[in-house]
């Protein structure tokens, strides 16, 4: 019988991809979850995965998920308070980008290059990642942040085609509206987790940095401003009423 394709994807970092030939259970969902077959950045255990922006709202489930499938992971990060953070979600190397040079760090600690970047910052970042990418590596492009205040930030004079063909990469898109079918069952497996501890979650609402929780639309305002201050951690929420 011809393997029918199924998406197991949802509003996660890292999607699934599974295969099946007979009607799918949880049992078998439950294996497709912990065989950890990605579908963007196939990541496989023994991998090294730098997850920029890791104590962010989807970085920090990123850093999870790539643990869960016993990767190396390496985050970036702007403040003390973050780096606490990582270390407590089980970040292998941690680097605080106001303390540390990034490309340094990574030139020197991954000779080889990391094989796995999953990238939401973009610019001089995004830069960085791919001149320490390893030989068949993948950069999932999840967003570009520092670009969405002043669109000129985007300048690179960085020959990309060459550095792509050189290392035999992969630059990826993710858009999580492209697996909006696997949702549910997703969000199924997730909140499993999350029940039994598995998967820490952090909510930022903006109460303990400002004072007063994101709420309605004047919130919302807030939250997005908040969320582009840099000083966020976990996931950004308003509340509406
Ligand atoms: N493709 C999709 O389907 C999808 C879905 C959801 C979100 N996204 C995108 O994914 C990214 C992450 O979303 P999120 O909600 O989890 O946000 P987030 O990562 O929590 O974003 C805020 C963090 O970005 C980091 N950052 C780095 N450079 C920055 C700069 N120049 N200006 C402001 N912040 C900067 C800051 O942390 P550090 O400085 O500590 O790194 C800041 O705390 C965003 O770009 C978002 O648009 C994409």
């Amino acid at each position: 019988m011809e393997p029918q394709r199924i998406y197991l994807n949802s509003d996660l970092p890292i999607s699934l991809r599974a295969y099946r030939t007979s009607p799918i259970n949880e049992q078998e969902i439950q294996k497709q979850v912990n065989e950890m077959l990605d579908m963007r950045a196939r990541i496989v255990a023994g991998e090294k995965v730098l997850i920029t922006s890791a104590a962010g709202g989807v970085g920090h489930i990123a850093v999870q998920w790539a643990k869960a499938a016993e990767c190396h992971v390496i985050g970036t990060c702007s403040s003390e308070e973050k780096e606490q953070v990582l270390k407590e979600l089980g970040c292998d190397r941690i680097i605080n980008y106001k303390q540390e040079d990034v490309a340094g760090v990574l030139a020197k600690e991954y000779e080889g290059g990391v094989d796995v970047v999953w990238e939401t910052i973009g610019g001089e970042m995004l830069e960085t990642c791919l001149a320490n990418l390893a030989q068949n590596g993948r950069i999932v492009i999840v967003g570009g942040i520092s670009s969405y205040k002043n669109a000129n930030a985007v300048s690179s004079k960085m020959d990309v085609p060459s550095i792509v063909l050189a290392k035999a990469a992969s630059l990826l898109g993710f858009r999580r509206g492209s697996y909006r079918e696997c949702f549910s069952t997703y969000f199924k497996h997730l909140t499993q987790h999350f029940q039994e501890g598995k998967l820490k979650t952090i909510i930022d609402n903006g109460e303990k940095s400002t004072g007063n929780e994101f709420f309605g639309m004047e919130g919302i305002i807030r939250g997005v401003e908040y969320l582009q201050s840099g000083k966020s951690i976990g996931k950004v929420v308003a509340r509406l009423h």
